[in-house]
């Protein structure tokens, strides 16, 4: 038998930081995302001081959205100590929020964690000395730790991950060198391999690189509005990518540029299009 293909459009964004005063600032995106993407994926710092008002604002923005909602939180979400609610407000308007948890969309499962800091490689800090700094370690760990069960427990053809902390350093670079161990932990990049990954999206590093991978090839997205506002001026501050599901010879994640802009996975491009649209 030969197995059904399909294309599930993704719309990734990051660090919208919403603010009291946010109302309708990101509507028409919204709008336009619903209408190119099947799912938006949103990777934390969703409010600027962590606030459920901010949240409530954000929340009704969102309600234009009638495409599935996935996401994690972010450092900033966590400053006023009103995360729960938050989470509660977003989960009342429909969004899958993610915290160790898994969501699965036509054949496309996601595990999402917030993730945490720490460095990269051997540059990484370690779990020694005072209680203070293993405690800090610790917390990567656990994030580790929360994505590798979540992972464990996708059964999906696809696994794509979304985080707030960037798992590796490519894609921060662009940032001060000095502020690197806070940006992310390579502790997060070892459960992507394991469990052979399709493609990562992060945000935090607002000045970071859009796209790196992992040691062992994996496709890692940063995000952030602002890296995509300054990467990429000529389209609008999302990415777009192409999962590919059910054809052996083409599962990929295939982020889409300029040209395939403003079609839907319902009346998705020929293939010599799509490789067209392909950057
Ligand atoms: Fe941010
Ligand atoms: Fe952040």
């Amino acid at each position: 038998m030969i197995p059904k293909t399909d294309v599930v459009r993704l719309a990734a964004l990051a660090d919208i930081h919403y603010a009291k005063s946010s109302q309708g600032s990101l509507q028409p995106l919204f709008n336009q995302i619903a209408e190119t993407a099947d799912v938006l994926v949103l990777c934390g710092d969703l409010t600027d001081y962590g606030l459920a008002e901010e949240a409530r604002v954000l929340a009704k923005d969102l309600a234009a959205v009638k495409i599935p909602v996935v996401g994690v939180l972010g450092n900033h979400d966590f400053e006023s100590g009103e995360e729960k609610e938050i989470v509660r407000i977003l989960t009342d308007g429909g969004a899958h929020m993610l915290d160790g948890d898994t969501w699965e969309f036509r054949g496309v499962g996601f595990a999402g964690v917030r993730g945490f800091c720490g460095g990269f490689g051997r540059g990484a800090l370690g779990p020694w000395g005072e209680k203070i700094i293993k405690d800090f370690v610790h917390e990567a760990v656990q994030e580790a730790l929360k994505l590798e069960s979540a992972l464990a427990r996708l059964k999906s053809e696809h696994r794509i991950v979304v985080m707030h902390y960037a798992p590796i350093r490519d894609t921060v670079e662009g940032e001060p060198p000095e502020i690197f161990p806070f940006l992310g932990s390579s502790r997060l990049e070892e459960p992507l391999s394991r469990f052979d990954v399709t493609a990562v999206f992060h945000g935090h590093a607002h000045k970071g690189a859009p796209e790196g991978k992992t040691q062992t090839g994996i496709p890692v997205y940063n995000v952030a509005h602002a890296v995509l506002k300054s990467n990429y001026t000529d389209q609008p501050p999302y990415r777009l990518f192409e999962v590919h599901t059910g054809s052996r010879e083409d599962q990929t994640v295939t982020p889409i540029g300029e040209a395939g802009w403003g079609r839907r996975s319902t009346d998705r491009p020929t293939p010599e299009k799509r490789s067209a649209a392909a950057s």
